[in-house]
């Protein structure tokens, strides 16, 4: 596929970030001169800002394989343990969305983590047992678009915590040139940045506008991407000039003319426009809030003045 061809696969390929690829790189380091594995390691942030990278080139830097999972998918005790004893020393086990764990699942994680101890129940009723299995040292690397959703007794259970943060439009003109040159796409400067500029901080987004702002120089012009071409095609992609787009504008006109400016509380906002809570909380909201648009009161959410100037 084609995220793989400019997935950062090391931790100096990976831009951005500087104080978790500084930490991270001293933390690995250390781990591996003592020969140890890597303490478990929670990355939380919004969608789209790298954690699933990071997990993979913790998996890389450590040299053990990388196993994928994620919350939703460990339906059952079974599930986890398939995985966990399928592990060899020094592996990375991912678990996506760590926060959607079953409260059952999550029991069986503690030991595991703590002691590399598998300790489960098989079988029911009489014939029920318990088994105990000694797992190779591993480390958990777990991502979830926030931190505060998960029980207090796992947060605990990780020694390494990284919060990622939305990207400056430096880092972002970085990747997309990066990514340009991966894909073999002829780019401006300019187009960088525009492309850059218009991508709420986020490598995800970057990449992906990057592409049909291929599409559109490739079709209404000569193929280069000039810093023109980005403006026109991520018009005609209704990304506004401040990068905000169709579900941002949506919100912002939400707050200013269904609640006229007062507190509003998610639920509300999200019933109004149709959207899932979810939705709003982990990939909406964050952004808005860290470009000064909304903030976040005890009485809900209210429109600042940067948010009353956007237009619908
Ligand atoms: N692609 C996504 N995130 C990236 C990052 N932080 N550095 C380089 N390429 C990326």
């Amino acid at each position: 596929n084609l995220d793989r061809a400019i997935r950062p696969t090391t931790l100096s390929d990976y831009i951005g970030q500087p104080k978790v690829r500084e930490q991270m790189e001293v933390f690995i380091t250390a781990a591996r001169q003592r020969g140890e594995a890597l303490d478990h390691t929670l990355i939380f942030g919004p969608p789209g800002l790298g954690k699933t990278t990071l997990a993979n080139i913790i998996a890389r830097e450590m040299g053990g394989n990388l196993r994928s999972t994620s919350g939703p998918v460990l339906e059952r005790a079974g599930d986890l343990a398939a995985m966990l004893t399928n592990l060899e020393e020094g592996d990375v086990l991912f678990i996506d969305e760590i926060h959607r764990l079953s409260p059952v699942i999550e029991e069986i994680l503690y030991p595991a983590m703590e002691d590399f101890q598998l300790d489960i129940m098989i079988g029911e009723g009489p014939a029920a047992r318990s088994i105990k299995l000694d797992l190779p040292p591993f480390t958990l690397v777990a991502a979830t678009t926030r931190a505060g959703l998960l029980t207090s007794p796992l947060r605990d259970r990780f020694g390494i915590v990284q919060r990622l943060e939305f990207y400056d439009v430096a880092d972002l003109t970085t990747i997309v040139r990066r990514s340009a040159r991966l894909l073999g796409i002829d780019m401006e400067e300019m187009g960088a940045v525009e492309v850059a500029r218009r991508s709420r901080g986020t490598p995800r987004i970057a990449n992906r506008l990057l592409r049909r702002v291929r599409d559109y120089a490739e079709v209404k012009g000569d193929g280069v991407v000039t810093g023109q071409m980005a403006s026109l095609a991520l018009d005609m992609l209704s990304v506004d000039k401040q990068g905000l787009d169709h579900l941002d504008r949506r919100y912002l006109s939400m707050l200013k003319e269904r609640f006229d400016g007062r507190p509003a509380g998610v639920e509300a906002i999200a019933a109004a426009m149709a959207e899932d809570r979810g939705t709003l909380e982990d990939v909406i909201e964050p952004y808005l809030i860290q470009q000064g648009y909304i903030q976040r009161t005890p009485k809900g959410r209210i429109l600042l003045d940067k948010g009353m100037m956007v237009e619908d």
